[in-house]
């Protein structure tokens, strides 16, 4: 059966290095890189995406020289000041994870007008991690918490989770999660590509979609016994 609404995490790598093996600066990839999320989230309603949550910047990022972090955050604004009436004309509602208190002023007023101005979308949901980190999250939500025993499901209400994710997607060939969405991965399929995250479109995630859709999810369980091969039965007497 086609599930429908999936949660999918994408680890959106390999700006720098695709520009730098074209000759161009690294700023040109990531300015690539906002049109491929651009068509990924075109595509990602009709390949059954729900909820699409997409790393774009960490709170490890600041450690990088000045004049890409400047040039990240001129992007970030642009992308979504222009991404706004095309979102509310496509049902993509728009939410924003990550700290706020380090950002410029005119990324947060287009977060802020892009939150407000989708907020009834639902099509599909696009959170985007600025300023994110995973550890950060989960220290913050337990902060937050007044005392006594809490539940699994009262801390994922403090760490803002709709749903925990189904897929997630590194591109650029790195095989590591670097801080994101930790807690809300705990069962998550995980799928890694070498495509660089600029030439990544609709075809690749529906590839990556399609291999999930044969993956056995068990969360800790036993196969179902119907689809269990008789020849495994013996050796469970
Ligand atoms: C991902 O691409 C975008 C951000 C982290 C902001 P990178 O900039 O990490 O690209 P590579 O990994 O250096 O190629
Ligand atoms: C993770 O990529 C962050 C984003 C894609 C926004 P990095 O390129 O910063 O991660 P590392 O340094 O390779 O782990
Ligand atoms: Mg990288």
């Amino acid at each position: 059966m086609k599930q429908s609404s999936l949660h999918v995490a994408i680890i959106m790598d390999g700006n720098g290095r695709w520009a730098t093996d074209l000759g161009l600066p690294r700023a040109l990839g990531h300015r690539a890189g906002a049109e491929a999320l651009r068509r990924v989230v075109e595509a990602a309603p009709d390949l059954g995406v729900s909820t699409l949550t997409a790393y774009a910047f960490s709170a490890d990022n600041w450690q990088r020289p000045q004049e890409e972090v400047d040039a990240l955050m001129h992007l970030l604004a642009w992308y979504l000041e222009d991404e706004t009436p095309r979102m509310l004309a496509d049902g993509v509602r728009l939410s924003v994870i990550g700290r706020r208190d380090r950002l410029p002023p005119r990324l947060l007023e287009a977060i802020r007008a892009g939150e407000a101005m989708t907020r009834a979308c639902t099509k599909i949901h696009l959170r985007l991690a600025i300023d994110y980190s995973a550890r950060e999250a989960i220290l913050r939500a337990s902060q937050s918490f007044g005392g006594g025993t809490i539940t699994r499901e009262a801390f994922e209400q403090l760490l803002g989770q709709e749903n925990p994710v189904d897929l997630l997607i590194r591109t650029g060939g790195e095989q590591r999660l670097s801080d994101f969405l930790l807690w809300e991965c705990a069962y998550a399929e995980l799928f890694f590509t070498r495509v660089m995250w600029p030439e990544y479109g609709a075809m690749d995630l529906r590839l990556a979609l399609d291999q999930f859709r044969k993956r056995e999810r068990r969360f800790g369980t036993v196969p179902d016994a119907k689809a269990r091969p008789a020849s495994q039965e013996r050796w469970l007497h």
